[in-house]
């Protein structure tokens, strides 16, 4: 796929009101140089969220996302990039540039994809509302679906027979061909026939709203109870969620998630008046999904049914969160009475008692984690020991470190066992030094200052063109984010960078590094106090330095060179405290 040009994303950029993006979610108030509110990626009652309107960019400084409008538009309402930059050129007047060749072949064809999708969403729900469907409607009466929900979430029904489709769009093989690519129609030797017979149908949409596949349940009895669309370029069920492009909004506004298994589940609690459900579509769920469900509630309840297989799905839910799970978010899990889901529930005992479960009986994530452990390890000695060494093994692959740390804590106090220390590197450390553990130490610290040498830089970028030759050693093997470093001091080194062109350049080179929109927000640097770190670093480096080299005489030069440093930081540190008596 060609490339959007450099030139044609920075113009559409400055062209863009990102605060008039961000305003149709979050309420943005004038704070210094920038913009600030509560944030829309996690849940907070003051304020951390920054919009810098100048560098138009934002960071939250609670959750640590942040970024352009492009960013801002894929993490909150999920956009694919190209689609990000289409949404902001058509508010921007500006025309998407002819060079940009999407492959307009493949274009033409996914969008012929999705239009038949949505038409055959639309036959199966008027076959519902047809004679035909009289069976369905009474399906959906008998279990409480009431129309209003029918139609919201466009229900349908697939008849008998193997000929609905060709009788709804004609037998050209071009359209079957269509058909059978979007997984409606299968093909045989004895040629195309429905996927869905005799069914209600349940749309599956992606994160756009799309109709991107189907899952189909039989009326009553029988086998296999529910039937789905299989994989293609649309539809692939490990990624996509039941309910999700549906319920975003609310569960944004609401600060509620309720993951299910079932689309029956999910639906009969929008029935009840409670549109904030979720289901992966027939299979445990995946990485990606959870990925999904945490980005858009931090604080989300998991309901299984409280049998074994459901622990059992409960237990893989917690394995595979481990890794993605950082500080500001609290899953919880809810065990439901035995055999029982949510439809079934709120059908005997109604909105309330239902709500209340979601309240007052949903477990922090830790408790059902060490519940389960309990229960896989047995009693005794040699339980508590199990209990210990399968814990172990677990927190390896939790992520966040503090997070890993309080878990770990929390499982020695039951189990009464030590765990094995795993620590994981804080930084890869470069092959051509091997760096002291003492200066190791001296380094985990300086990234802060490395925070506040990148914000002042992006801020001012003259102050890359009067620094000293061996800046750049500043950052030399001391962070696995050393590439950014450096671009970044290669861009400032041509003259007529703009502040704005070094930082949308890093973003468009680094798309994932969050760093650059928090430099971005941070708050000005003075003058002085850049000079202040220069020096600071400059002295650790050498230090740095100091304690590898070997030959005297190089040590003795870096003893030299260390002692004016130090004068010089010393008059500096004067100058200002005499500034800041005056
Ligand atoms: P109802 O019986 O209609 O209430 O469905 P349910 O949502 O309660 O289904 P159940 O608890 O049996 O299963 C949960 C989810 O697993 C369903 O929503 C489906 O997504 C999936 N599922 C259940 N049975 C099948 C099946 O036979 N095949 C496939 N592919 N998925 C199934
Ligand atoms: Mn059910």
């Amino acid at each position: 796929m060609a490339q959007f040009s450099p030139t044609f994303l920075d113009e559409l950029i400055s062209r863009t009101d990102l605060a008039a993006i961000i305003a149709r979610h979050v309420e943005l108030k004038p704070s210094g140089a920038n913009l600030v509110g509560l944030c829309p990626f996690h849940h907070e009652k003051t304020p951390s969220f920054s919009v810098s309107v100048d560098k138009q960019m934002y960071y939250c400084f609670g959750c640590g996302k942040g970024g352009n409008a492009f960013r801002f538009l894929m993490e909150h309402d999920g956009y694919p990039f190209p689609e990000a930059v289409e949404f902001l050129a058509q508010k921007a007047g500006m025309p998407i540039p002819a060079s940009y060749v999407k492959n307009p072949k493949e274009e033409a064809r996914k969008k012929q994809g999705l239009d038949l999708l949505t038409k055959v969403a639309g036959v199966f729900a008027r076959c519902l509302q047809s004679d035909e469907g009289k069976k369905a409607s009474l399906y959906f009466t008998q279990r409480k679906l009431p129309a209003t929900i029918i139609q919201r979430y466009q229900l349908g029904y697939a008849p008998a027979g193997y000929g609905f489709m060709k009788r709804c769009f004609g037998d050209e093989p071009k359209i079957l061909q269509q058909l059978e690519s979007i997984g409606v129609l299968v093909s045989n030797e004895r040629g195309f026939a429905d996927r869905f017979r005799e069914r209600v149908m349940f749309p599956i949409r992606d994160k756009q709203g799309h109709v991107v596949g189907f899952g189909g349940r039989i009326l009553g009895d029988g086998e296999p109870k529910y039937l789905n669309s299989p994989e293609t370029d649309f539809y692939h069920k490990s990624n996509l969620l039941y309910g999700y492009s549906e319920h975003r909004e609310f569960v944004r506004k609401h600060k509620m998630l309720v993951v299910v298994e079932g689309y029956m589940d999910v639906l009969a609690m929008a029935a009840y008046d409670l549109p904030y459900a979720v289901a992966p579509l027939g299979t445990a769920i995946t990485e990606p999904q959870l990925q999904n469900i945490l980005r858009l509630h931090e604080a989300p309840i998991f309901c299984f049914d409280g049998d074994r297989a459901g622990r059992q799905a409960a237990w893989r839910s917690i394995e595979r969160m481990l890794p993605l799970l950082k500080t500001e978010h609290s899953p919880k899990f809810l065990y439901l009475p035995d055999g029982e889901d949510p439809d079934t529930l709120l059908q005997k005992e109604g909105k309330e008692a239902f709500e209340k479960r979601l309240n007052d009986d949903a477990k922090p994530m830790l408790e059902t984690w060490l519940t389960g452990l309990k229960n896989i390890a047995g009693d005794g000695a040699e339980g508590r020991a199990r209990m210990a060494k399968k814990a172990d093994q677990m927190l390896l692959n939790m992520s966040d470190n503090y997070l890993r740390q309080a878990w770990q804590s929390e499982i020695e106090k039951i189990s009464g066992v030590a765990l094995q220390q795993q620590k994981r590197p804080q930084f890869t450390a470069s092959a051509r030094h091997q760096i002291s553990p003492k200066l190791q130490q001296r380094l985990i610290v300086s990234p802060m200052k490395h925070d506040l040498f990148m914000a002042a830089l992006l801020q001012k970028p003259k102050y890359f063109r009067s620094l000293p030759e061996d800046a750049f050693n500043f950052f030399i093997d001391t962070n696995p984010a050393y590439p950014i470093y450096t671009r970044a001091f290669s861009l400032a080194g041509v003259e007529e960078t703009t502040e704005l062109d070094i930082a949308a350049q890093l973003m468009r080179e680094f798309p994932d590094n969050h760093n650059i929109a928090r430099w971005v927000n941070l708050p000005l640097v003075e003058d002085d106090e850049f000079q202040m770190l220069l020096l600071d670093m400059h002295i650790t480096y050498l230090d740095g330095l100091r304690g590898r080299s070997e030959g005297l005489t190089v040590i003795i030069r870096i003893n030299e060179e260390l002692k004016a440093l130090r004068n010089q930081q010393h008059k500096l540190n004067n100058s200002l405290k005499n500034k800041k008596t005056l």
